[in-house]
């Protein structure tokens, strides 16, 4: 198969954890048979310096013309300590979540055994928990209206869902539960907003189409709770948009780096694969930023564009291997072990496969 890829680094760490997941996906390509083409493109911090827009048009055409976007992270310090900035780095993630119509962030949370001792919680807790957050990525408060009044003194974000927004990937979540261990936990505020009680009507009116799923309901706060309490309990969790940013942060941690964390966006257009750790810029050129998350994401790449499932198996095998035999960067090595540096991780995961 032909693979057409946009590679979209980005900022921080971005371009160092992608060059990383390419050479994995290289990896795959010559071991199945298949090839990958790749067009880069810029969002973000690095497209406002060339561009001075975040998601510049060139960009948006090169990600729809493409099969896949295996994408880094965006944002820099230099904006984030000026609420004056007219143009934002996240602005360009927002806008080609919104133009490509990625209204589905899919973030699994795993554990691996030889890891469990890096996570702040007790081990007991976390061994064995394996679940899915599916966070609803173009809607509420993100991209409701906002703005300022009264000279600037009192600021709003609205907060608003459409049916067909909510409908749409509460269909994905009960399907998606239907190929897993059948249990949804949709998240909500329900006791309070009227957002959240369309979210829990509607899902209550689906219920019935998926029976052989079991769902229940669960109000933000308590959820925000039971996740360190008993991760097990999980199987797949959907939420809105910004329910969503929140918890599946709190999530990453319980496996026990950040840098292990993938995501898939998907919708109406070209699918994007993203690691959830951002662009950690305190890293960045150092060559000491954990690439696995990137790796991962293009393990997911393989399996949601393209339906390669062995390719993908390939990838999460070697990465796995990898970790087992203490090939990590230094989030996750060993005390008096030590550490790998990002590339030395990757070109270990891509000969493994
Ligand atoms: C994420 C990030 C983004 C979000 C930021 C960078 C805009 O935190 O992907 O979770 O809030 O969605
Ligand atoms: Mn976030």
């Amino acid at each position: 198969m032909k693979l057409r890829i946009a590679k979209v680094p980005g900022d921080g760490i971005g371009p160092e954890v992608v060059r990383e997941a390419v050479k994995a996906v290289n990896a795959v390509c010559a071991k199945f048979g298949h090839s990958a083409e790749y067009t880069l493109a810029y969002v973000g911090a690095c497209a406002i310096d060339r561009y001075g827009d975040a998601y510049p048009e060139e960009s948006h055409r090169i990600c729809m013309d493409s099969d896949a976007v295996l994408f880094g992270a965006v944002g820099d310090p230099k904006y984030d300590n000026d609420p004056a900035s007219k143009v934002r780095p996240e602005q360009g993630l927002l806008a080609i979540r919104k133009r490509l119509g990625l209204y589905a962030n899919i973030r699994p949370v795993e554990t691996f055994e030889s890891l469990l001792y890096k996570s702040p919680l007790k081990e007991e807790l976390v061994r064995g928990a394996d679940f899915v957050c599916i966070r609803e990525l173009t809607g509420g408060m993100y991209f409701g209206e906002k703005g300022r009044r009264d000279n600037g003194d009192t600021a709003f974000d609205t907060n608003v869902y459409h049916r067909y927004e909510i409908e749409r990937i509460l269909k994905l979540a009960f399907e998606y539960s239907g190929r897993r261990r059948h249990h949804l936990t949709v998240v909500d505020k329900a006791n309070v907003l009227e957002t959240s009680r369309l979210w829990r009507q509607a899902a209550q009116e689906m219920e019935a189409s998926y029976p052989d799923v079991k769902t229940d309901y669960m109000y933000v706060d308590n959820a925000s709770m039971q996740l360190i309490r008993c991760p097990k309990f999980f199987d797949v969790i959907v939420t809105e948009n910004t329910f969503g940013d929140i918890l599946t942060d709190e999530a990453s941690c319980i496996s026990g780096s950040m840098g292990l964390l993938a995501s898939a966006s998907i919708g109406e257009h070209t699918s994007l694969f993203e690691p959830i750790h951002g662009s950690y810029p305190q890293a960045a050129g150092k060559n000491i930023a954990n690439p696995l998350a990137a790796i991962l994401s293009a393990a997911m790449m393989f399996e949601y564009s393209f339906g390669l499932m062995k390719e993908g198996e390939a990838i999460r095998k070697a990465v796995s291997a990898s970790i087992e035999a203490g090939v990590v960067t230094e989030d996750l090595a060993r005390e008096g072990e030590r550490a790998y540096s990002t590339s030395e991780v990757g070109d270990w995961v891509a000969k493994h496969i």
